[in-house]
C-alpha cells in the first residue's frame, strides 16, 4: 500500500522504512506516526520480513514531534488523542528486531523514536537532542525515561533541563548509539546489520530481543530467571538442534524458525 508520509522497501528479508516528510525534517504529525505504525505492523505480520531498519534523510532522522501540528491543541484535545501513545506503546509490541539508522537531527519525538528501536547506528553527522524544554513542554514519548536508562541520569537531566544536542561520538561514548559510521555508509552497514540478523532463526531472535527488553522491566534476579527459563526452552526448537549440529559439522546452518 502506498503511503503519504513515510516509503517502504522490501529486500532480502528487510524491510526498510523510510520517514519522508522532507520539508518538515521528518516532523512527526497525525498521520506519519499512523502511518508508521501501520507500516512496522504489517513488515511484523509479513512472513517474508525477519528484520525491520528505521531510517529518515541524510539532513534529519526526524526533528520531532510536528510542532505546527500541536502548536494550538489544549490539554483535552492532546489528552482526549492520547497523543503519541499509539506510537510510544505500539512500537514496543514489534517482535521483529528493528534498528534505528539515524543521520542528522534526531530530536525531542525523534530521539524518543530511535529509542524506541532495538538498536541505534547513527552516521558521524546524527545529533540527538530533547529540545522540547525550550517548547514550554518535556519528552512525551520516552525522552526522560528510555534517555536515563541508555546515558544515566547526569547526562539525560543536561539534555533534558538544557536542550541541548549531542554528537554521534558523545551518543556512542554514553551507549545510545551501538555504532558509528561516515555518513555515506549508513545505509550499508546498517542494512548489512539487518542482513545478519535475518539470517539467524527468527524464533532465535525475537527471544533475544524479549530477554534484553525483560532487562528493562524487572529485577536482576527475575531477569536472570527469566533469561535461563526462556534458554532452555529453546532447547525445544528445531532451530537449536540445527544450531549446533552445524557448528559440530563445520557447516552453515539452516534455519527454519522452528
Ligand atoms: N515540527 C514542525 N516543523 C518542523 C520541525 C518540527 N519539530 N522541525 C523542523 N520543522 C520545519 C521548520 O519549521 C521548517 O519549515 P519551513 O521551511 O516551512 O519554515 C523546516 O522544517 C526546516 O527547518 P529549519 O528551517 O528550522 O531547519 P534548520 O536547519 O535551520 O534547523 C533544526 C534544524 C535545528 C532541527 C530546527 O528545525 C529545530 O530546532 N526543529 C525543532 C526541534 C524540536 O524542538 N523538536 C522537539 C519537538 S516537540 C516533541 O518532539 C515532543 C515529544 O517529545 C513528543
Amino acid at each position: 500500500m502506498a503511503f503519504e508520509t513515510i516509503i517502504v522497501e522490501i529486500e532480502d528479508h528487510v524491510a526498510l522504512i523510510k520517514l519522508n516528510r522532507p520539508d518538515a525534517l521528518n516532523a512527526l504529525n497525525q498521520t506519519l506516526t499512523r502511518e508508521l505504525m501501520q507500516a512496522l505492523e504489517e513488515a511484523d505480520a509479513n512472513d517474508k520480513v525477519r528484520c525491520i531498519v528505521l531510517t529518515g534523510s541524510e539532513k534529519a532522522f526526524a526533528a520531532g514531534a510536528d510542532i505546527k501540528e500541536m502548536a494550538s491543541m489544549s490539554f483535552a484535545e492532546v489528552n482526549t488523542a492520547n497523543l503519541f501513545a499509539a506510537l510510544g506503546d505500539g512500537i514496543q509490541q514489534i517482535r521483529k528486531p528493528v534498528i534505528a539508522a539515524v543521520s542528522g537531527y534526531a530530536l525531542g519525538g525523534g530521539c524518543e523514536l530511535a529509542m524506541a528501536c532495538d538498536f541505534i547506528i547513527a552516521s558521524d553527522t546524527a545529533k540527538f537532542g530533547q529540545p522540547e524544554i525550550n517548547l514550554g513542554v518535556i519528552a512525551g514519548i520516552g525522552g526522560s525515561q528510555r534517555l536515563t536508562r541508555a546515558v544515566g541520569k547526569a547526562k539525560s537531566m543536561d539534555m533534558n533541563l538544557t536542550g541541548r544536542f549531542m554528537d554521534a561520538e558523545e551518543a556512542e561514548r554514553a551507549g545510545l548509539v551501538s555504532r558509528v559510521v561516515p555518513a555515506k555508509k549508513l545505509m550499508e552497514e546498517a542494512l548489512g546489520a539487518a542482513q545478519k540478523i535475518a539470517e539467524k532463526s527468527l524464533l532465535t531472535a525475537r527471544t533475544a530481543k524479549e530477554a534484553v527488553n525483560r532487562s528493562f522491566e524487572s529485577t536482576l534476579a527475575e531477569g536472570l530467571l527469566f533469561e535461563r527459563r526462556v534458554f532452555h526452552s529453546l532447547f525445544a526448537t528445531e532451530d537449536q538442534k540445527e544450531g549446533m549440529a552445524a557448528f559440530i559439522e563445520k557447516r552453515q546452518p539452516q534455519f527454519r524458525d522452528k
